[in-house]
């Protein structure tokens, strides 16, 4: 059985037809040919786009010259309201400055810290199955997303998502998503810079009452640390460090931006891969059965130790082989700087450089049966040196995910958890269909049957 794969379009199309079905789904909108290609040529009245399978060429970008090939604006357009000024969306200087002063706070040693309070987050997504796990057909992208949520603000903040606070900002960062602030036109279209750019009413205003609750939150936590009584958390940390290079943190506006773009990278990601690594084990329930044994062997019936994580070798395995096949960041975008010369084509300065990992997670001439769930070919294939570049779904080079350990620990940890209590099911004639909205999810959702496993007593 092959993991459901959105149909390509024809080869050719008209621009209009290709920007409507852009507007429906990136990914659908792309020719099969993409899975086979190195490279393709968009041409669009203004400009052109390059799609890049060659390894090479997306080491070229993303970590040999990044500086020569920043986040292209256009993209970043749609989230600007929301995220401001945030590491997300800056380049050059700007950016560098930020992540200096964020990724001490993601190095290997705070994960340990940081994990007992995605134990709280894993055991509270079990304790929220419990009355939906009886054969019913269950919207697990929402029970993700919860859980995703619940662990960035215990480790950001300290704080459970059943604080009325953090609530807020979870179901209003829904009914941001809702208005697909990243379907901007300015983002799919790519338009020359004078035309102006516009966001929808509902975009700004969720985007407005989402930071003004982050700035509660900020705000507050500036005053514990001047008063030497803030928690031991992720926020504290980064609020806390000075940059090495000017000697400056980040001031209450800047972490603004920052918490903005944590809770969106954070959680609509992490969501995303845990429920397709679920989707994935309904439909092979074999993958199931070994993750539920791995997990009860190591982890036994208590709470899970940080220690554990090296053990959960399966676990480990099916998110890496999930994040292949459904990578939460379908696509990146960068710009050239400078004319370049790909593949022995021409690339003016000014065009769009495509990074998708979708495509080269599936592509033909690099993966053997790319379309297979097969986490066991993280052992052998997937290891090779020559993948380096071919296997991004955390991107790479410098402006690689500064979540990535934290995410393999957390989905991991979220998806053992959860199937050491439950088993799931696919729901008959609702097969997911993965689609890109702001991370990779399902068209309808992804509907799973939740049933308790039933095991041995507590030791
Ligand atoms: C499975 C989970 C995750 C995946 C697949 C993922 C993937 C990615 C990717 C592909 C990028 C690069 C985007 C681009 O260059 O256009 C990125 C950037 C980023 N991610 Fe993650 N991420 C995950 C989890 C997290 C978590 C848990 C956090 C924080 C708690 C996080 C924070 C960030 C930030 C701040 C950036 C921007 C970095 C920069 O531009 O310098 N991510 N992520």
């Amino acid at each position: 059985m092959i993991p459901p794969k959105p149909p390509a379009r024809p080869d050719r199309v008209s621009l209009w037809r290709y920007a409507r079905l852009f507007r429906a789904d990136i990914l659908s909108a792309q020719p099969a040919r993409l899975y086979r290609a190195w490279m393709a040529e968009f041409r669009t009245p203004f400009f052109r786009s390059y799609l890049c399978n060659d390894p090479a060429l997306v080491g070229r970008v993303l970590r040999d010259r990044p500086d020569d090939f920043p986040k292209s604006d256009r993209v970043s357009e749609g989230l600007r309201p929301l995220l401001g000024r945030s590491v997300f969306v800056t380049n050059g200087a700007a950016w560098r400055r930020q992540r200096r002063i964020i990724d001490p706070a993601f190095e290997g040693g705070r994960l340990r810290d940081t994990f007992p309070a995605m134990v709280a987050a894993g055991q509270g997504a079990v304790d929220r199955l419990a009355p939906l796990a009886d054969g019913r057909a269950v919207e697990i992208e929402a029970q993700t997303s919860h859980a995703a949520a619940d662990v960035i603000f215990r480790t950001l903040f300290s704080i459970p998502i059943e604080n009325a606070t953090a609530a807020r900002v979870f179901s209003e960062f829904r009914a941001h998503q809702r208005t697909q602030p990243v379907l901007n036109p300015a983002a799919l279209i790519p338009l020359p810079r004078w035309i102006p750019r516009f966001h929808r009413r509902e975009t700004r205003a969720t985007a407005r009452r989402i930071r003004r609750l982050i700035e509660g939150v900020t705000a507050a936590r500036m005053d514990e640390i001047a008063a030497g009584r803030a928690p031991d958390d992720l926020a504290t940390k980064i609020m806390t460090t000075t940059d090495p290079e000017t000697g400056d943190r980040f001031d209450t506006a800047e972490m603004v931006d920052q918490v903005a773009i944590f809770f969106l990278a954070g959680h609509e990601t992490s969501a995303s891969a845990l429920a397709w690594a679920l989707y994935l084990l309904a439909l092979f329930p074999g993958w199931q059965d070994r993750l539920a044994a791995e997990a009860a062997e190591v982890m036994g019936a208590g709470p899970p130790a940080f220690a554990d994580m090296a053990r959960l070798r399966v676990a480990r395995d099916v998110v890496r082989e999930t994040l292949r096949l459904y990578p939460p960041v379908p696509m990146m975008v960068r710009e050239a700087t400078r004319p370049e010369r790909f593949r022995g084509r021409d690339v003016a300065r000014g065009a769009q450089i495509v990074l998708s990992p979708w495509h080269l997670h599936r592509h033909a001439r690099l993966w053997e049966r790319p379309d297979d769930f097969d986490p066991g070919r993280f052992a052998g294939e997937a290891g090779r040196e020559s993948l380096r570049c071919a296997y991004i779904p955390f991107s790479a080079g410098p402006r690689a995910c500064p979540g990535a350990g934290f995410a393999m620990t957390e989905v991991p940890l979220l998806l053992a958890m959860l199937i050491r209590d439950y088993r799931v099911a696919p729901v008959e004639g609702r097969p997911a269909m993965p689609v890109a909205h702001l991370t990779l999810r399902g068209r309808d959702g992804i509907r799973l049957r939740v049933t308790p496993r039933g095991r041995a007593p507590e030791r």
